[in-house]
């Protein structure tokens, strides 16, 4: 998996993959490239029966300080409506597999809509989130008006989103956005302990958890236990379940192996 302006370790631990943004130059802006890049990496990883979890970091001092505004600088509305970059967010939304983002340094604009388009974030200390798009004349466009106000409510995004105001990993973590907080030296192998406790699990029932827990998401409460309730079923299609309870009932540990 050799890409320009990511680095992918699909094997990085047992079952666990990690992607790390790499341009730290430009902090880790999102430029239409790494983006694409992302999405195919995603998508082959996705495809790879070893790989049970992934892990997206960047570098110490950001994760990203959010799309490319170099790139997007001279850009009207049309231009953007043709490129149509969103979808490519959109397709990263739908991996199936599990994504962690581990969060150290900026995690602005679109770096904090992609790090909230994962499925969990853990922060190091010198985590920064933030909004700031309205400090240069535009608003969030990937999400981070819906997914910012469902994960920390209206008060405080509407302030974020308003006013460009960054939050520290603290109090990001007080208002649910992050599972939790770590000194910087251990961030990345805090999220590689959390890659592994899932790993663990069996790969099918994951799979049909994220989608169920995705649904509370965008869709109403009677459609959602719908949704999860077929999913439960679908679990028992699975050899893992059997594995599961046998062991539970033979007092030992499962071996789930994704069948
Ligand atoms: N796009 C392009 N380049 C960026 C960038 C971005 N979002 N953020 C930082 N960079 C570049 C800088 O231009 C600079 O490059 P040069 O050395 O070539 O000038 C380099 O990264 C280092 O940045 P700074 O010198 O600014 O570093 P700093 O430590 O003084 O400040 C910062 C750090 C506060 C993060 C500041 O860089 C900043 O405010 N960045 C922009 C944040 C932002 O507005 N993000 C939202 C973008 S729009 C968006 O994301 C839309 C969406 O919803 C999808």
């Amino acid at each position: 998996m050799n890409f320009e302006l990511i680095l992918v370790n699909p094997a990085y631990a047992a079952h666990i993959a990690l992607i790390q943004l790499n341009r730290p130059k430009e902090l880790n802006a999102l430029n239409l490239q790494l983006m694409l890049e992302l999405k195919q990496a995603l998508s082959q990883l996705d495809d790879l029966e070893e790989v049970r979890c992934i892990i997206i970091t960047g570098n110490q001092q950001a994760f990203a300080a959010g799309a490319d505004i170099k790139q997007m600088e001279s850009k009207n509305a049309i231009d953007l409506l043709k490129i149509d970059q969103f979808e490519t967010w959109d397709q990263i939304r739908k991996t199936k597999k599990p994504i962690i983002a581990a969060v150290s340094g900026f995690a602005l604009g679109g770096g904090c809509e992609l790090a909230m388009t994962c499925d969990m974030i853990i922060a190091s200390e010198s985590a920064k989130f933030g909004q700031p798009e309205i400090k240069i004349g535009i608003m969030p466009g990937a999400g981070g008006t819906q997914r910012l106000t469902r994960a920390i409510g209206k008060a405080n995004a509407m302030e974020m989103v308003l006013t460009g105001k960054f939050i520290s990993a603290e109090e990001a973590q007080r208002m649910g956005l992050v599972n939790r907080v770590v000194p910087e030296e251990i961030y990345l192998d805090e999220a590689v302990k959390l890659a592994k406790e899932i790993a663990l699990m069996s790969p099918i029932a994951i799979r049909l958890a994220k989608e169920s827990v995705n649904k509370a998401f965008e869709s109403g409460l009677q459609e959602g236990l719908y949704f999860e309730r077929k999913n439960f079923y679908m679990t028992f299609a699975s050899e893992d379940q059997k594995e599961g309870m046998n062991a539970f009932v033979e007092k030992r540990k499962p071996i789930f192996t994704g069948k």
